[in-house]
């Protein structure tokens, strides 16, 4: 099983209140002292379109990267590459979506245009070799245009895997999905023959059906979901979006179902608790408020 932790870059990326770099480079240490080895870091994006990670440089700067860990960031277009290359990363992901009008308002670009701008981004990710994730918003349902079909989240799965990302990561931006939509879509994009170890799945808790459809794509073979600890999230450009699926919730599903995942869930409480602190709001997440189980 792969946890990808999005909470320091999709987590925090829609808080108001200026967060300090200080309290972000904690919570990054936090998750990493926590077993997770894949932690979106930030966004090479635009400081105009999302304000809180405007200090994206000086984050990579002074991250303490360690060895085995992975720390991805966001990468729109060439100035951000060219961001992500002073920072000497060695991990990007690149975004668009399966319904037009959520990309324009996200990138404000079309779909066709925003693979034609991540071309020479994922082009130089490889040359690097760095690793590269695309992913694929508003699969589910989109918070302008309403329904998205499936067959537009293939076509967008299949175009990024054409530029050459490792893997896709197919998301619920609005958290409108059921296990039925999730057999729906995840069952088109195996059938065109995209490999299950090339999905990841990303869930927002919006309604409260993330944990239902992990346990549904469980069953169809996906192993690699997105979480954010603490249940943060949303996007300023989704209106109506909540929480990502929360970290700690997840583990705890995992556990149950006998999956191994390399998070110790104590641990993941801890930064769980640095993000309601910094934050300076309990705790939403059911996990985080009755903690882990342990028979006696
Ligand atoms: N890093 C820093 N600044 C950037 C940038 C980048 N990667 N890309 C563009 N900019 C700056 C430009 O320099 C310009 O600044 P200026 O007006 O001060 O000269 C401004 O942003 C607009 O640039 P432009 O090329 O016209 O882009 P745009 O306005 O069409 O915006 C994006 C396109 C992709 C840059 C912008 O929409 C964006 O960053 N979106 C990210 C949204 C996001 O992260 N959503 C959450 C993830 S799902
Ligand atoms: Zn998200």
């Amino acid at each position: 099983m792969r946890i990808y932790e999005v909470g320091p870059r999709d987590g925090l990326q829609n808080e108001s209140a200026p967060i300090s770099i200080d309290a972000k480079l904690r919570f990054i240490d936090l998750l990493a002292d926590a077993g997770l080895r894949e932690i979106e870091a930030t966004s090479f994006v635009s400081p105009r379109a999302i304000p809180q990670l405007a200090d994206a440089d000086e984050l990579m700067a002074r991250l303490e990267r360690r060895p085995g860990v992975r720390y991805p960031v966001l990468v729109p277009n060439e100035r951000g590459l060219e961001r992500a290359e002073a920072a000497a990363v060695d991990a990007l992901c690149v975004f668009t979506a399966a319904s037009e009008e959520f990309t324009a308002h996200n990138i404000n670009m079309s779909i066709a245009a925003s693979i034609d701008a991540f071309r020479p981004v994922v082009s130089t990710a490889r040359e690097r070799g760095w690793w590269s994730r695309g992913y694929v918003s508003t699969a589910f349902g989109c918070p302008y245009q309403g329904r998205v079909d499936e067959g537009a989240v293939v076509d967008v799965a299949l175009r990024l895997l054409e530029l050459g990302v490792d893997e896709v990561s197919i998301g619920d931006t609005i958290g409108v999905a059921g296990p039925a939509d999730v057999r729906r879509v995840v069952g088109a994009l195996l059938g065109a023959g995209i490999g299950a170890d090339r999905l990841a799945m990303h869930f927002h808790d919006t309604r409260g059906t993330a944990l239902a459809n992990v346990t549904t794509a469980l069953d169809l073979g996906i192993r690699c979901f997105d979480a954010s600890t603490g249940g943060t999230g949303g996007c300023p450009y989704a209106p109506g979006a909540a929480g990502n699926l929360a970290t700690e919730d997840l583990v705890y599903l995992l556990e149950r179902e006998g999956l191994s995942h390399g998070v110790d869930l104590d641990r993941l409480l801890v930064a769980a608790r640095h993000v309601s602190g910094t934050l300076g709001r309990p705790l939403g997440t059911k996990v985080g408020q009755a903690g882990g189980w342990r028979l006696p």
